[in-house]
C-alpha cells in the first residue's frame, strides 16, 4: 500500500482488515487468476477508493463491519478495472510491476477482471439493496466511460464536456459512489450523504485530470509508463489545451490522431504539451474542480472529517510534486 495521503490512525488500522478481506477474495479464484491478482494487490496503489468508504463512514457512526463489505467490494471493482483497462490501453506496467496482459497475457487478465467483477458484487450481496444499487450504478457508468474512450480513441476534435463525461462516467463514478455508500451506511443525515456524493464526484474528476497530467510529466511514483495516452490516442485535457494553443494542424494532433505513433512521435508530443503551457493550464482546471468538492463539505457537522476530506482533495492535486 502506498498510502501518502492524510487519513485518522484508526482508519489506517481498519485499512490493514480490508487488505486482509482483499486478499482472502483473491485467494478464493485459484491458481493463476489469484497470481495474477495477488501481484497486482501487493505491488502497491493508494486503496483511495476503500479509505473514501471508511472516510465517510466517519460522518455519522463508524462502524467497521458495516463498512467493510463495501470497502473491500470497492477496491475489487477497481482493480477489475485497473486489470481490464491495461487491456485496453496496452499498458505493460502497472504500480511499478508488469501489468497482468503483459505478464499472463490478455486472456487471463480478461478472466482475472471478470473474476474480481464477480467478487465484488458476491460480497455486496447480503447489503442493503440500496448500497448494491450504487455500487453497481457506479460499476456500470465505468464501463461505459471505458467503452466511449475506446471508441473516441485519436479523435482530435473533441471538447472539454466530451472529456469530462469519459472521466465522470470512467472515474468519477466509483469515487462519488465510495463517499455516498459510506455515509449511508454509517446513519449520516440525507444532505449530507449527498453531500458527500458530490465531494466524490468532482474529487474524481480533479483526479483523473490530475492522472492525465501524470501520463505526460511521468515520475517513477505513479508506477506506470510515460505517454501511453498519447500512444493509445486518449485525448485527455493537456492534450486538449496544447491542441488549442497550438492550432488543429500542428504535429501533436497528426501524433495523436496515429495509430501507431513511434517512440519518437510520443516523446516529441510530450515535449509539445510541455512546452506550450499546456500542463500548468490543466493543473489549475484539476484545481478547480478540487474547490468545487471542497465547497460540497460546508454542510458536515463535524470539523474532523472535513479536514480530513480536504487534505485527500488537496493530495489528489499535488500527487508526486
Ligand atoms: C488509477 O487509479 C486509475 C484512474 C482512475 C486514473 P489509482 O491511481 O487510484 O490507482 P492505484 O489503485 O493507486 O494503483
Ligand atoms: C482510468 O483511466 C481507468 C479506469 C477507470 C480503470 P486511465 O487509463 O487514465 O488509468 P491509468 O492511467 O491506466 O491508471
Ligand atoms: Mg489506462
Ligand atoms: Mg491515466
Amino acid at each position: 500500500m502506498n498510502k501518502s495521503y492524510p487519513i485518522p490512525q484508526h482508519i489506517l488500522q481498519d485499512l490493514v482488515e480490508v487488505e486482509k478481506e482483499l486478499v482472502k477474495a483473491a485467494t478464493a479464484a485459484g491458481d493463476v487468476l489469484t497470481e495474477a491478482f495477488l501481484s497486482t494487490l501487493k505491488a502497491g496503489g493508494k486503496r483511495l477508493r476503500p479509505a473514501l468508504i471508511l472516510m465517510s463512514g466517519m460522518v455519522g457512526e463508524y462502524d467497521l463491519a458495516t463498512l467493510m463489505p463495501a470497502a473491500v467490494a470497492s477496491e475489487l471493482i477497481h482493480m477489475a478495472s485497473l486489470i481490464h483497462d491495461d487491456v485496453l490501453d496496452d499498458a505493460v506496467t502497472r504500480r511499478g510491476v508488469p501489468a497482468v496482459n503483459a505478464v499472463w497475457g490478455e486472456r487471463v487478465a480478461l478472466a482475472a477482471g471478470d473474476f474480481l467483477f464477480a467478487k465484488a458484487f458476491e460480497i455486496m450481496s447480503h447489503l442493503e439493496i440500496k448500497v448494491v444499487e450504487i455500487m453497481v450504478k457506479a460499476a456500470i457508468d465505468l464501463s461505459l466511460g471505458e467503452f466511449d474512450q475506446m471508441v473516441t480513441a485519436h479523435v482530435t476534435d473533441q471538447s472539454i464536456e466530451d472529456y469530462l463525461q469519459k472521466a465522470r462516467r470512467k472515474t468519477a463514478a466509483l469515487f462519488a459512489a465510495c463517499c455516498e455508500v459510506g455515509s449511508y451506511l454509517s446513519g449520516a443525515p440525507n444532505a449530507e450523504v449527498e453531500a458527500l456524493a458530490q465531494y466524490g464526484e468532482n474529487l474524481g474528476i480533479a483526479f483523473q485530470i490530475y492522472d492525465d497530467v501524470l501520463d505526460i510529466v511521468g515520475g517513477k511514483e505513479t508506477g506506470k509508463a510515460v505517454g501511453v495516452d498519447i500512444r493509445d490516442g486518449t485525448v485527455t485535457v493537456p492534450m486538449l489545451y496544447a491542441l488549442e494553443a497550438l492550432g488543429d494542424s500542428c504535429e501533436l494532433a497528426a501524433v495523436i490522431s496515429c495509430k501507431e505513433p513511434t517512440d519518437k512521435d510520443v516523446e516529441s508530443a510530450i515535449k509539445a504539451i510541455n512546452e506550450c503551457g499546456a500542463i500548468s493550464r490543466t493543473k489549475e482546471t484539476a484545481r478547480s474542480y478540487v474547490d468545487k468538492a471542497v465547497g460540497s463539505l460546508k454542510i458536515l457537522s463535524k470539523p474532523d472529517t472535513v479536514a480530513v476530506f480536504k487534505g485527500i482533495a488537496e493530495f489528489v492535486v499535488d500527487r508526486y510534486n
